[in-house]
């Protein structure tokens, strides 16, 4: 399942973020790719340790840990430092099709992630560049997702996917892996419909309407049974 995740990061943050990625020094994204993937990437990224993508991986993991939807999307266990990429024209940037690395470790935290779910957040608008679509491919069919700057796309991380050639102007953006509490991708949707539409009942019927309550408890009673922590 795909799930965008709208205003992440606001404009001005996205401004904030764009200023001080111009000021800094690139390197071959191909440094942080598994080997049949570094095969296929054709980009550039900020160097993951940097103090420079740590701080700027702080800012967007206290986004997250903000954004109700995203949450309840995702249900997180641990959350990768986010790694900064960028598309250009001008060097034919693209990523040909892949499928991310299953177990991810950062070497500065020590930290060791299974990646269930892939993120990307977009921090260029659709109209900075022509190509730079992420294609993602599932059971039903293949989708092109190009965001507004500050929005993000989870999906599964065992998912095909590929960023189609840049032909104009830069994409800018943030990826990174997280593993989520509910490993067990049809259960981690089912809680997330469930709770949407607790959430809409809440708002038409109250939080303290007696079936809304009892629905939140089955709904933090699945999580019980299913997550690991
Ligand atoms: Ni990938």
């Amino acid at each position: 399942m795909l799930i965008c995740i709208p205003e992440v990061l606001s404009k001005a943050d996205v401004a904030d973020f764009r200023r001080i990625m111009d000021a800094c020094t690139w390197e071959d994204g191909r440094s942080t790719a598994g080997a049949q993937s570094a095969m296929v990437k054709r980009n550039e990224q900020l160097p993951p340790d940097s103090e420079v993508a740590r701080r700027l991986g702080h800012r967007v993991i206290s986004a997250l840990t903000a954004n109700p939807r995203f949450l309840s999307a995702a249900v997180p266990l641990h959350i990768f430092p986010p790694l900064f990429n960028r598309y250009a024209a001008a060097d034919g940037h693209h990523f040909g099709v892949h499928v991310d690395n299953a177990v991810r470790g950062d070497p500065l935290t020590g930290l060791r992630i299974r990646t269930d779910l892939s993120v990307t957040l977009f921090l260029a608008e659709p109209e900075e560049y022509d190509g730079g679509e992420l294609v993602i491919e599932d059971l039903y069919g293949s989708h092109e997702v190009k965001l507004p700057a500050g929005d993000l796309v989870l999906y599964p991380a065992s998912s095909l996917h590929l960023v189609t050639p840049v032909r104009r102007g830069m994409r800018v953006a943030s990826f990174f892996w997280l593993q989520s509490m509910i490993r067990d991708a049809q259960a981690r949707s089912l809680i997330f419909d469930l709770d949407n539409s607790i959430q809409m009942l809440a708002g038409r019927l109250g939080r303290d309407d007696p079936e809304t309550v009892k629905l939140t408890g089955i709904y933090h009673n699945l999580i019980r049974y299913w997550a690991e922590a």
